[in-house]
C-alpha cells in the first residue's frame, strides 16, 4: 500500500519539526509548503539526508505550490505569524486570518479529502475560519490545543509528584488563550484525581493552583525565553499525535478544538472539547459533567471566542 501523504502549510518553526517527527515516525511521504522560497525545499532535503542515520523511508517534498499536495491525506496548517514578548495570541488575529483565507482556497482546490489540524493562532478563531474558507466537512478539520495544554499541565504535575509522566493524565477545556479550563477533577495519577491526590497529602491546594495557571501561562512562558518566537517542539508532538490518531484509525480521546453542534449548549462553535480522533476524522464529541464552577470557567472561554469570531467577522465580510 502506498505511504500516506501528508502535506504541512508553513514550514517554519513548527512546520520543520513537523515534517522531522513524521520522517521520524515513519508516518507517510511529506510535502512541506510555504510562501518562503528555499526555506520547504532546504528544510525538506535536510530531513531528507538525515534518513540514512536515523534509519526511516519516505519522500521529502519541499515546494511554493498548491499543486503539490494534491491528495494529501493529512494536512496541518502553520501557516502565519507567531507572537512576541508583550503580544497575545489574539494579537494575530488580522494577519492570520488573511493568511487562513489563502490555504483554506488552496486546501479546498488540492486535498479536499484530507485531515486537516490547524495550529496557526489565536487557534479557536483560525480553525473556524479554516473550515469557513476550505468549506470542508466539519468532522475532518479540528485545531490542535488541548493535546498541548493537556501536555504542559501533565509536565508540571509530574515534576510536582515526582512520577512517569505516561502515568500522569490531563484535562484541559475550552478556548486556547488565558481562559482555558484545566479540569482537576478528570485529571489523575494513574487514575487517582488530583484533589484526592491533595487530600493524601501528595502536594497542596495551593501548589496545585500555582501550577494550574502556569499551564494557563504556558504558551507565554516559553515566548518570554525565546524573544524571538513561540513554542514549537510540544505543539509539534501534540499535532502528530493528532494526525497518527487519524492515519491510524486509533480512536483516541485527545482534547481538541473541535465543532460542537448540540453538545456542550452550543450550536455550531469551535472550541477545545474532548474528541474520539479516527479513520472518521473527529468521530465524537464526549459531553463530559461539570460542576458550576467548571461551567461558568467553560462559558468565560466560549465567551472569549466568540468575540475574536466576531472579530474575523468585522475584517472579512464573506465570514458574516
Ligand atoms: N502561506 C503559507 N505559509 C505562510 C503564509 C502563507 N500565506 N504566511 C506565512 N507563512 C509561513 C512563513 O513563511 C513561515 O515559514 O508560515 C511560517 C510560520 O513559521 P514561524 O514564523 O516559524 O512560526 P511557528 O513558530 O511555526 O508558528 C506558526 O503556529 O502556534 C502557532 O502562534 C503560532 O501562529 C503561529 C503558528
Amino acid at each position: 500500500m502506498a505511504r500516506p501523504k501528508i502535506a504541512l502549510i508553513g514550514a517554519g518553526q513548527i512546520g520543520g519539526t513537523l515534517a522531522h517527527l513524521a520522517a521520524v515516525k515513519e508516518l507517510g511521504d511529506v510535502v512541506m509548503f510555504d510562501i518562503a522560497e528555499g526555506t520547504p525545499q532546504g528544510k525538506s532535503l535536510d530531513i531528507a539526508e538525515s534518513g540514512p542515520a536515523a534509519k526511516f523511508d519516505g519522500s521529502f517534498k519541499g515546494t511554493n505550490d498548491y499543486a503539490d499536495i494534491a491528495g494529501a491525506d493529512v494536512c496541518i496548517v502553520t501557516a502565519g505569524v507567531p507572537r512576541k514578548p508583550g503580544m497575545s495570541r489574539d494579537d494575530l488575529l488580522g494577519i492570520n486570518l488573511k493568511v487562513m483565507k489563502s490555504v483554506g482556497e488552496g486546501i479546498a482546490a488540492h486535498a479536499p479529502n484530507a485531515f486537516v489540524i490547524c495550529i496557526t493562532n489565536p487557534l479557536d478563531a483560525m480553525v473556524w475560519a479554516l473550515r469557513e474558507f476550505s468549506g470542508l466537512p466539519h468532522n475532518m478539520v479540528c485545531g490542535m490545543a488541548g493535546v498541548l495544554d493537556s501536555a504542559r499541565f501533565r509536565h508540571f504535575l509530574a515534576e510536582e509528584f515526582d512520577v512517569s509522566m505516561r502515568d500522569v493524565t490531563a484535562f484541559v477545556l475550552g478556548g486556547h488563550g488565558d481562559t482555558m479550563v484545566p479540569l482537576t477533577r478528570y485529571s489523575t495519577v494513574a487514575g487517582i484525581p488530583l484533589p484526592d491526590l491533595v487530600q493524601m497529602g501528595w502536594t497542596s491546594q495551593e501548589k496545585l493552583d500555582a501550577i494550574v495557571q502556569r499551564t494557563r501561562d504556558g504558551g507565554a512562558e516559553i515566548v518570554g525565553l525565546l524573544k524571538t518566537g513561540s513554542a514549537f517542539y510540544a505543539p509539534a508532538t501534540s499535532g502528530i499525535e493528532m494526525a497518527e490518531a487519524y492515519l491510524k484509525d486509533q480512536k483516541r480521546l485527545l482534547p481538541c478544538a473541535a465543532y460542537v453542534d448540540g453538545a456542550y449548549g452550543l450550536n455550531g462553535f469551535y472550541v477545545g472539547v474532548p474528541t474520539i480522533i479516527g479513520a472518521g476524522g473527529i468521530e465524537r464529541v464526549v459531553e463530559i459533567k461539570m460542576n458550576k464552577d467548571e461551567q461558568a470557567m467553560f462559558d468565560k472561554s466560549v465567551d472569549a471566542v466568540k468575540g475574536l469570531v466576531e472579530a474575523c467577522k468585522g475584517i472579512d465580510d464573506s465570514l458574516s
